[in-house]
């Protein structure tokens, strides 16, 4: 979605859409002096906590990064253990996200995964594509830079066959052509393990993003600190480049 370039709805409330960068679960295994797999499956379990309380505090987003495009370059046993832990979570937790009304959705460049890992996924999204609580979207073999070159890949071959005028080019028409397209950008970045950086994460979608970042490892976030995350968020002054006076001016009258 484009900047929101009025005044309304600047002064933080509940983040609509939270994006996530899950880091930290290696270093959470080999500090217990455990192998990193040890550490990718605690964090699995910090992601149902996460996912359930999104759920009840009515957030209408939540992104999580799983898998990166650059996460291929691990070692191939490490690959190989994150792709049957996704397949293996997908087949169990569906039905349960279903139950609770929880729209499944999966951003990235799913061809480079296994058949059977994409019949799961599409039949994951198919199943819950009609619930209407949160949406909770998995980025999978993503890259915001993946992202944007498959967005113009789309709208050059809509230029092409006469369906597009190139002067039809704006920032909206880019959004509207990304994987996140019908859903409103990220409010809130959250990234846990200490590091202070993107990682191709989300490009676009994060220029008006509020950052948080916590050295908590993922398998150690929990409840509490999204609770946390989303307090520092609240107490911000969101201005889209304009003045704070004009943001308190309007939050005043409204
Ligand atoms: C994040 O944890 C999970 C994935 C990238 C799949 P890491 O595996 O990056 O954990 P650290 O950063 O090595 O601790
Ligand atoms: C980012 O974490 C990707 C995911 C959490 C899936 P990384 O641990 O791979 O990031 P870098 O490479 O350290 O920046
Ligand atoms: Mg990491």
């Amino acid at each position: 979605m484009a900047i929101d370039k009025d005044l309304q709805g600047l002064q933080a409330g509940n983040p609509r859409h939270i994006a996530i960068i899950m880091d930290g679960n290696g270093r959470w295994a080999q500090k217990r002096f455990m192998p990193r797999a040890v550490g990718h499956q605690a964090g699995v379990k910090a992601v149902r906590k996460i996912v359930e309380y999104c759920a009840i505090q009515k957030i209408e987003v939540l992104t999580l990064f799983a898998f990166s495009s650059e996460n291929w370059r691990r070692p191939e046993e490490e690959v190989s253990l994150l792709m049957s832990l996704f397949l293996s979570t997908l087949q169990r937790e569906v039905d349960k996200l279903d139950r609770n009304n929880i729209r499944l959705r999966f951003i990235g460049d799913r061809s480079a995964f296994s058949d059977k890992l994409q019949i799961k996924m599409a039949e994951g999204e198919a199943q819950t594509q009609d619930n209407n609580a949160l949406t909770l979207v998995i980025a999978a073999n993503y890259g915001g830079h993946w992202d944007m070159c498959q967005a113009f890949r789309q709208v050059m071959d809509k230029i092409a066959i006469g369906e597009l005028k190139d002067q039809a080019i704006d920032e909206q028409l880019i959004s509207r052509h990304l994987s996140t397209a019908d859903l409103p950008d990220p409010d809130l970045f959250i990234r846990t393990g200490g590091e202070q950086r993107v990682s191709n994460f989300m490009l676009w979608q994060l220029a008006y993003t509020e950052m948080y970042f916590t050295p908590t490892l993922w398998p150690d976030f929990d409840q509490n600190s999204l609770e946390e995350a989303i307090n520092s968020f609240k107490g911000r002054q969101r201005r889209f480049g304009h003045t704070g006076e004009q943001v308190l001016a309007k939050s005043i009258t409204q």
